[in-house]
């Protein structure tokens, strides 16, 4: 059996690490000056959030920048982008990663457990860019990841029994933290694994259950950019 090497490896990890460095810098240069900008978390948007940074430096424009977790605000400090909040400014474009896209365009999202404040500020902005990697796209919802779900402590033994019925729900673990993973808004979060049917009914079914803050299911419309080829292709719902 023909094994992968390690160059060969690495030098995939490099294609995928382009392809987002592509996809993010493009998604950059749809901002407009004067836009107030929600900002993505994970390792695509940090592309974004730098070239933008650049922007403001070199080509002088006038942003705000909205995060969408802690990671999201730091990155847009080092880039020196000012920042607001909702309570002060509506969103005129918010770009931000996915883990999965379905052919309708509904998204998970949650691999870095920011998808609570990234739905707030995603399905407020006036117009949603969602960048990814061609890999990312599927045929249905929960084929390579789970329905990530942010819950109130208080309500974890309740809400993992509700949840035995629509998947396998598992807590998350906090990695280098013993015990579960606590989200930027103090919460857990439950990776339920399962084949998502019918993702508008689905989110809205999981918000039903009390405890449930939010689910990483995105059914908003939006704009998926990805690169095939070497060329840049862009989606619209
Ligand atoms: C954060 O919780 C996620 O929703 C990310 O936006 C998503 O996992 C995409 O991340 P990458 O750009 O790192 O693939």
């Amino acid at each position: 059996m023909k094994t992968q090497s390690n160059q060969e490896r690495s030098k995939k990890l490099e294609d995928i690490m382009d392809d987002k460095k592509a996809v993010g810098q493009y998604a950059a240069s749809l901002v407009k000056d004067g836009d107030v900008v929600g900002l993505g978390t994970g390792s695509t948007t940090a592309f974004t959030i730098k070239e933008l940074g650049r922007r403001i430096k070199e080509e002088g424009i006038s942003i705000y920048g909205i995060p969408t977790s802690f990671q999201a605000k730091l990155s847009a400090v080092e880039s020196n982008i000012p920042i607001t909040t909702l309570d002060e400014h509506d969103i005129d474009i918010a770009i931000d990663g996915a883990d999965e896209v379905d052919p309708t365009l509904c998204l998970l999202k949650g691999r870095g457990g920011a998808l609570l404040q990234e739905k707030i500020i995603d399905y407020n902005a006036e117009r949603f860019v969602v960048v990814c990697e061609e890999r990312k796209l599927v045929e249905k919802l929960g084929k390579n990841f789970p329905v990530t779900i942010e819950v109130f402590p208080l309500a974890y033994r309740k809400v993992f029994e509700a949840l035995s019925s629509f998947g396998n729900p598992v807590l998350r673990d906090g990695g280098k933290k013993d015990g579960p993973v606590m989200t930027d808004n103090g919460n857990f979060i439950i990776d339920l694994f399962t084949s998502v049917e019918n993702p508008k009914s689905m989110e809205k079914e999981l918000n039903d259950i009390p405890g449930i803050f939010e689910n990483g299911i995105f059914t908003s419309k939006c704009e998926v950019v990805f690169m095939k080829n070497g060329k840049i292709v862009v989606l619209r719902s």
